[in-house]
């Protein structure tokens, strides 16, 4: 007699499967716990790092045919600073962080996640965050960097925002830093003049009342090319160079680009907050250039009495740290309320961008 029956059960339906040791133990009704997080997050703290060596526009000159007065016209920049050779990307977030820490209150052993933002920690694996975390005294907290250029520090505030919120952390220390004399050739007329080295941390907790507003955040991966670094590491590892891959840029592309594209995701993201944009008690864009920032408040047509963050023009450039090192500034030199609404948006290489209003620690 043969069995008509499919060969199909045996095994294959988790509701019948006895399994090994005969009981009925992978149930389609068992009701999985879902994270709970806090209603709200809001930033509660932040602090900044800057590294003790001020860069004047003629020192940068000694290596580019420029001038003082073309770089102060073109990018806004009269001075910036430099890490010192020994100093690292860990050094100087940790420098940052300890301040963040202390003004919220906290120890370490408070927080409960490190995402640090950066693209110039010269180790492709572990990540700064790990060893940041380990430092901080904050182990075993969840650690990992990201990569977004100029936007990863607003990619960190949305991630922090979602995991507070979303029950994955209590606390966590976001932190943008870059070590970009170690990417850049200071013999290339094109980006010389630009970077700067720092550091800026914010620890991001629960709030009774919301204080993060939605992220607008996105890339278009067709101008990867406009920032970059020159070749990959394999390229020097195979022998095709020998130069060291600093970062190159295409400029006026990105220039176009920062003023044309990012423009309507600050205007959008003033929107998703539902907000106007004369309740924000600042503007914290990306200090990318100061020509970028002028545009963008004429574009988004920013109420005159809306402080406007130019921290560009002692910090220069410093990709993800830009952010959180002109929001210190700002409320230290009180050009910004503690407790006001203000606009950040980041930008940059990928080309990726981040933006959210947040109410100021
Ligand atoms: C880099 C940047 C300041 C250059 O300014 P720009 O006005 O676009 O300059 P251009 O490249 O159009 O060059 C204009 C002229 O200045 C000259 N020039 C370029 N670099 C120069 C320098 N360092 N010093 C003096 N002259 C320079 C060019 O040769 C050109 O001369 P020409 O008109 O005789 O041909 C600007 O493009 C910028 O800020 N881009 C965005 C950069 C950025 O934000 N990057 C980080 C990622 S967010």
């Amino acid at each position: 007699m043969t069995d008509s029956t499919p060969p199909t059960s045996a095994g294959t339906d988790p509701a019948s499967d006895p399994g090994p040791g005969g009981s009925t133990d992978t149930r389609n009704d068992v009701t999985l716990l879902d994270p709970r997080g806090a209603d709200h997050a809001r930033i509660l703290s932040v602090g900044s790092y800057r590294p003790e060596r001020v860069v004047t526009n003629e020192e940068i000159c000694q290596f580019i045919d420029s001038s003082d007065q073309w770089i102060r016209e073109r990018s806004g920049i009269v001075s910036r600073r430099f890490a010192a050779v020994d100093e690292t990307v860990t050094d100087m977030a940790q420098r940052a962080s300890e301040v963040a820490l202390q003004r919220a209150g906290m120890t370490g052993a408070d927080v409960d996640a490190v995402i640090v933002a950066t693209v110039t920690h010269p180790y492709q694996t572990p990540s700064a965050a790990t060893l940041l975390t380990h430092r901080l005294g904050a182990t075993p907290a969840v650690a990992f960097d990201v990569s977004a250029a100029c936007a990863g520090f607003c990619h960190g505030v949305g991630l922090a925002n979602d995991m507070v919120r979303g029950g994955s952390a209590t606390n966590v220390l976001v932190v943008g830093v870059e070590k970009l004399t170690d990417f850049t050739d200071p013999t290339d007329r094109g980006s010389a003049f630009i970077f700067g080295d720092g550091a800026g941390a914010v620890v991001i907790g629960p709030s009774d009342v919301p204080a993060i507003g939605p992220t607008l955040w996105g890339s278009d991966g067709g101008m990867w090319d406009t920032i970059t670094q020159k070749h990959p590491w394999t390229d020097l590892r195979n022998g095709i160079t020998s130069d060291w891959p600093d970062l190159v840029m295409a400029g006026q592309s990105v220039f176009r680009w920062a003023v044309w594209q990012m423009a309507p995701v600050a205007r959008k993201t003033i929107e998703a907050a539902g907000i106007e944009p004369e309740d924000l008690a600042a503007f914290i864009p990306h200090q990318a250039n100061v020509r970028i920032i002028d545009a963008m408040v004429k574009q988004l047509r920013l109420p005159g009495h809306v402080p406007v963050s130019r921290d560009i023009e002692t910090s220069g450039n410093t990709s993800a740290a830009s952010i959180p090192l002109a929001m210190d500034r700002m409320l230290e030199e009180g050009a910004a309320p503690s407790g006001g609404l203000a606009l950040l948006i980041g930008f940059g290489a990928g080309l990726s961008y981040a933006a959210q209003v947040v109410r100021l620690p």
